[in-house]
């Protein structure tokens, strides 16, 4: 069935939650919604509480301005407005630079579930921006486009849509004029490299998975 990326609008937000929630459940949903806290959960349904959280914080991120795509398999049998099948968030340098006086914890702060460990999420914000303040320096990703979150509904992955996702980031980042920057998963470093992406710097450890900061040149991406 055909592919539209198109921008992400408010009434996309819980579908991009759920997405967020199924594509990362063997990774940081592990640690920020562990097993220990599901008697916590509000809704009793701690996937619901998860999904409703990573919905609320996306539209929260959308609203202080980051540029948020989604792309939505339409059927050919008519319902026109299709499945949102995957999406990215981007910090554009406008957004980047009101959070680089209050940073993205306090920035993208939602309330939260009684299910979310709120240490290993304060601990998920304060590893990234280690990690980025060490290969960027002090100005961090705040004077490029910086990757906040891509991820693809598990049943749709490799057919192309997270790089769909990307590419179209970095179209908007070369007619800036600027560079690009994210923290790859061992899932999505392969897909980045291939697309232009190098890592800067060593791997790191993120709740037990190494991952990798990994830098766009739009410069050299244009020379042959
Ligand atoms: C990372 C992620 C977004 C990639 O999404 P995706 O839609 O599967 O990405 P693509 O299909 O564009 O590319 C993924 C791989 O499939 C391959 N591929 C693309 N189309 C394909 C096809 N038709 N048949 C077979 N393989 C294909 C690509 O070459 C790529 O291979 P590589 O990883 O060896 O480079 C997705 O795996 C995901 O959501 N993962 C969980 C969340 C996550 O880790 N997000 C990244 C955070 S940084």
């Amino acid at each position: 069935m055909p592919l539209k990326l198109r921008p992400a609008t408010e009434a996309d937000c819980f579908r991009i939650g759920c997405i967020s929630r199924e594509a990362f459940l063997g990774s940081t949903s592990n640690a920020l919604f562990p097993p220990h806290l599901y008697s916590k959960s509000e809704t009793g349904d701690p996937a619901l509480d998860e999904s409703k959280w990573r919905a609320a914080r996306t539209l929260r991120r959308m609203r202080n301005g980051s540029p948020t795509f989604v792309v939505v398999e339409i059927p050919e049998d008519g319902n026109a407005e299709g499945t949102v099948v995957g999406y990215a968030q981007w910090d554009a340098p406008a957004a980047a630079s009101a959070h680089a006086s209050k940073g993205h914890w306090e920035d993208d702060r939602v309330p939260s579930p009684g299910s979310l460990n709120e240490a290993k999420l304060l601990e998920l914000y304060v590893t990234l921006e280690a990690e980025t303040k060490r290969v960027l320096g002090p100005e961090g990703h705040s004077n490029m486009y910086y990757l906040l979150s891509v991820a693809v509904d598990p049943a749709h992955q490799r057919r192309g849509i997270g790089r769909m996702l990307v590419l179209h980031g970095l179209d908007l980042a070369a007619k800036a004029g600027l560079d690009a920057f994210l923290h790859a998963t061992p899932e999505g470093e392969g897909l980045y490299r291939s697309l232009g992406f190098q890592q800067v710097g060593e791997p790191f450890d993120l709740f037990g998975t190494k991952h990798f900061s990994m830098l766009w040149k739009h410069q050299s991406a244009a020379s042959p």
